[in-house]
């Protein structure tokens, strides 16, 4: 792992000019906040040594260096998700890479389904913490100490002060934003009634099939995170109707142009 490390590097920095301060991974619905960034460079990422092959077909991914409001950002346009198949070293091999450029702010957004009777369709939740349901965990087999800890604390896992930073810029937008739990499971299929019902007895708000893999290899590596989800579906009892992966984008869609107004304000503040 540290020679591909290596390798995906060497590779990047002789074909980038700006040293990213802040990754950016965006979830369903919401890659259209790209444009909001002045592109510098843009990666394919089958060019990109060692980044896992997409197996979808017409799936498009690629790394994009630039500035939004001013700061350095990298951001993956379309993330590897477990449900597609991938090892869970293959999910998070580009927080890997985007800590060894540099970044030390992780912001990522996802989907998912709201659990918390107090959430509506189209809300913004703050991560504030996770339960990983994943089958397994990113950081699972040989431990490399040049990377992090084996045994990772979690007593963090979202950054604190860059919450309440949110929460202040979402008042000051008039954005109605939520905090919350967050469980992270493999998917591909969305929750049964029942299984609603038990991923909130376990205490969480929302449901989606990412972020907590990427999460944990961001704080092994000693990144600060910022996580959003965005409530496109309900999994409370008597609003569960049937849905589709299009209800999700669309519903996703609804919320991109406020997420777009807090994340470009929280990039700037972030340092
Ligand atoms: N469950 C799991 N993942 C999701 C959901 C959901 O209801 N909505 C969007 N992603």
């Amino acid at each position: 792992m540290l020679k591909q490390i290596n390798d995906t590097i060497a590779y990047l920095e002789s074909n980038i000019t700006n040293t990213p301060e802040i990754g950016i991974i965006l979830g369903t619905g919401l890659g259209e906040l790209v444009n909001e960034i002045q592109v510098v460079h843009s990666i394919d990422y089958s060019n990109i040594p060692n980044f896992p092959v997409s197996t979808v077909e017409g799936h498009e991914g690629r790394l994009i260096f630039g500035t939004l409001n001013g700061k350095n950002i990298v951001a993956m346009q379309g993330r590897f998700h477990y449900y597609e198949g991938y090892s869970m070293k293959e999910v998070t091999f580009p927080v890997r890479i985007m800590k060894s450029l540099g970044v030390t702010h992780l912001f990522l957004s996802n989907a998912s389904g709201g659990l918390n009777p107090d959430f509506e369709i189209g809300d913004i939740m703050c991560i504030t913490d996770h339960i990983n349901l994943f089958p397994e965990n990113p950081l699972r087999g040989e431990n490399y100490a040049e990377l992090g800890p084996r045994f990772l604390d979690m007593s963090q896992p979202y950054d604190n002060s860059l919450i309440e930073h949110a929460i202040t810029l979402a008042a000051s937008n008039a954005i109605k934003v939520h905090r919350g739990i967050y469980a992270g499971v493999s998917g591909p299929t969305f929750e049964t009634p029942a299984e609603y019902r038990y991923i909130r007895s376990l205490g969480a708000d929302a449901v989606g099939m990412s972020t907590v893999p990427e999460v944990i290899v961001a704080r092994h590596m000693g990144v600060k995170t910022f996580g959003v989800s965005v409530i496109t579906d309900s999994g409370v009892p008597g609003e569960i109707v049937e849905i589709s992966h299009e209800d999700v984008q669309n519903a996703a869609a609804q919320v991109a142009p406020r997420l777009r107004i807090l994340m470009k304000q929280l990039v700037k503040q972030t340092s």
